[in-house]
């Protein structure tokens, strides 16, 4: 099925109804008419409401909460509460329950506690997607499948233990296939029957595992989960071809999961964004990780997303989300191609562990509290938006952001404790100077199809899959300009080191060898003298600093220090009519600024603006639509450079200077003829 269109920007949230006494639902309904929120994820942890016991369904309580949302004329996106079990469940078949990595089995807890393969769970889980399907199938509020939610962890128990078995077995074939890719003669791990083979244990173990059983375990879990899913996708398909299907993704680009495995199987793609660290700094750099992360989930598809989850509010205590915060928040999402704007909850709970956080309806019932101020207005704002549904931002550059590489990465005992976030900072390192000079980016994998991109960035491709070098080689060789950077071309699919010289498969088409990387322990005790692609200056380098030979490229770039002083920083090669560009230290971001600046110039890069921009306002296009977003906490000013636009959404005036307050937005769009 082709990704829906929906008929609106869905504007809504979670919604708990079965935690609430019927009363309030019909205070529920006034107020969502208030905040104009059309759509609802409702059944999302209901298993227990909707199975009292084995078999026993109560489905009663739900279709009153379907009829009368659709007597409202509100939506509904329903879930298969699959990711919160009942703890009937749990105390009649203690396998469902989730082993820890030291191999204890879990207490029946809070929620997204099921064991990857028991087939209990999945019987049951299906069984309860049949019931759904099969009562709501035709139900008119229904518009979206949501399947379980937040899919994550690990279960080590023996029944998980022996499907990583059989899923080795298929993988490899014999014991001698999986010796060798393992690289199993190191410390005599050679194994000699499928059982010797366990999950990675934990600490003392966990540190001298194996890593290609540890990068293994990560994609046998990951098809584990996968697997969860296409179970209860498999049902709703069958009895609802027609209702489109998807999941709530989240934590993206963390390491917890592939969820570009996931993409094919979901109709839509959807992901719950919480960007903390924006919205407690306030710092406009910050606002960069969500944009990743929403042009990831572009990406994912080619095709525009549903924003599934965020927060309408903050955490009782914490920092709160500044005035417009909120809606700069949202806004940036659809710039980055959402349809919708859904929150966390609806109505907050009165229980448990998440009473404190944001709801569109707090505690005191009202629509009197600046948060549901804030999400009614911009709820009225959306209805003004229906237009931008389909249209697309037109990256011509795309940054290699690799799942599997973030494990290997993650994982390396040569990142020095840093491997689980190097990967992440160093790829929004390069990502920020697009995103600030309005250049729009998508976020591939890589052995994505490369071919319309003018600029591909992948930095730290430490590992190379399968084919991907001779990719990107037939990139560069069609003209494509490559950006790749120390620790690149080091391990195969199997986190064994490549022979012949760093950087691997890609050292020819790097045209250097890298003998020996250097780790920096002081800041600045390293620099490197820049004089090409018209650059010229000094710069520091930071963490790690190849030293080179080379082959054949050309210098940009030389150390200034140390024994390697005058040895290559910067290097290009021309390969075909492209050329492949090597940062061998990792740069600080006012060279990446600059370096990426120049190949943009060079490259005449399409930029969201014309103009000039303030810094911290960021332009952002979506098709005709133009957003500019004020991630500052000061008023910021932009020239309209002699073009007519009008105001799509923001309320305010576009005459010869555009005015955005503090977190202020606007939407535009350039008048006919005036270019
Ligand atoms: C999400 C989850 C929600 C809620 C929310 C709180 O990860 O899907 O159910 O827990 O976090 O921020």
């Amino acid at each position: 099925m082709r990704t829906p269109m929906f008929s609106r920007i869905l504007h809504g949230g979670d919604y708990n109804p079965e935690q609430w006494p019927e009363a309030v639902w019909l205070e529920d309904v006034a107020l969502m008419k208030e905040a104009h929120c059309q759509t609802m994820s409702v059944g999302i942890f209901s298993w227990a409401a909707l199975e009292r016991a084995d078999g026993e369904y109560t489905f009663e309580w739900l279709d009153r909460v379907m009829n009368l949302l659709h007597a409202n004329g509100i939506s509904v996106v329903l879930a298969t509460p699959s990711a919160a079990h009942p703890a009937w469940l749990s105390a009649s078949h203690p396998e469902v329950l989730r082993c820890r990595h030291d191999r204890v089995r879990e207490e029946h807890r809070a929620r997204v506690n099921y064991c990857l393969t028991s087939r209990v769970y999945r019987r049951k889980s299906a069984a309860m997607a049949e019931q759904l399907a099969r009562r709501y199938g035709s139900h008119p509020a229904l518009i979206l499948w949501h399947v379980s939610n937040e899919y994550h962890g690990e279960c080590h128990c023996e029944l998980c233990q022996s499907a990583f078995q059989a899923w080795l077995r298929e993988r490899y074939g014999s014991l001698d296939q999986l010796n060798a890719a393992w690289g199993m003669r190191v410390w005599s791990h050679t194994v000699s029957a499928w059982t010797q083979i366990r999950s990675p244990a934990p600490w003392p173990h966990g540190q001298w595992c194996n890593l290609a059983l540890k990068l293994d375990w990560k994609r046998f879990t990951n098809d584990q989960h996968l697997a969860c899913y296409l179970t209860e996708a498999e049902v709703l398909r069958r009895i609802t071809p027609e209702i489109p299907l998807t999941t709530n993704m989240h934590q993206l680009c963390t390491g917890w999961l592939h969820w570009r495995a996931f993409a094919p199987h979901v109709d839509v793609a959807s992901w719950d964004s919480y960007p903390v660290e924006y919205f407690e700094s306030g710092d406009w750099r910050q606002a960069a990780p969500a944009a990743f992360r929403h042009d990831f989930m572009r990406s994912l598809k080619r095709q525009p997303f549903l924003l599934m989850e965020s927060n309408p509010g903050w955490q009782r205590g914490r920092r709160q989300k500044r005035p417009g915060m909120h809606r700069l928040a949202s806004l940036q999402a659809l710039a980055h191609g959402s349809e919708s704007v859904q929150y966390f909850q609806w109505r907050n709970c009165r229980s448990q562990v998440e009473k404190y956080h944001g709801a569109v309806v707090d505690h005191d019932g009202t629509s009197a509290p600046r948060v549901f101020r804030e999400v009614a207005e911009l709820g009225g704002e959306l209805e003004q938006l229906v237009a931008i549904r389909g249209a697309m931002p037109q990256p011509k550059v795309a940054v290699i952001f690799d799942e599997e590489n973030h494990w290997a990465l993650s994982h390396s005992p040569a990142m020095r404790g840093e491997g689980d976030s190097i990967y992440l900072d160093v790829c929004l390192e390069h990502y920020r100077c697009f995103w600030q000079r309005g250049i729009a980016v998508d976020v591939v994998a890589s052995t994505a199809d490369l071919s319309g991109y003018r600029l591909v960035v992948a930095p730290l491709l430490y590992m190379v899959l399968p084919g991907v070098a001779e990719q990107l080689g037939a990139y560069v060789e069609a003209g494509g300009i490559l950006v790749i950077s120390c620790w690149s071309g080091y391990v195969d699919q199997h986190d064994t080191a490549f022979a012949g010289g760093f950087p691997g498969p890609l050292r020819h088409m790097a045209g250097l060898w890298s003998e020996e990387i250097d780790g920096l322990v002081a800041e600045s005790s390293q620099s490197f003298g820049m004089r090409g692609l018209g650059m010229s200056g000094s710069f520091s380098a930071r963490r790690f600093c190849d030293v080179c030979h080379l082959d054949d490229a050309e210098v940009l770039a030389v150390y200034e220090d140390d024994y390697y002083a005058g040895r290559p920083a910067v290097t290009r090669k021309r390969s075909g009519s492209g050329w492949c560009y090597y940062l061998a230290t990792l740069p600080d971001e006012s060279f990446l600024t600059l370096f990426h600046g120049q190949l943009a110039t060079q490259l005449e890069l399409p930029r969201s603006w014309p103009g000039e921009l303030p810094e911290g306002l960021i332009a952002q296009a979506r098709g005709e639509y133009i957003f500019l977003l004020n991630f500052t906490s000061n008023p910021a000013t932009v020239s309209a450079d002699g073009r007519a636009y009008v105001e799509v959404a923001g309320n305010i005036a576009c005459g010869e200077q555009i005015e955005l307050p503090p977190f202020g937005a606007v939407v535009i769009h350039l008048l006919e003829g005036s270019s």
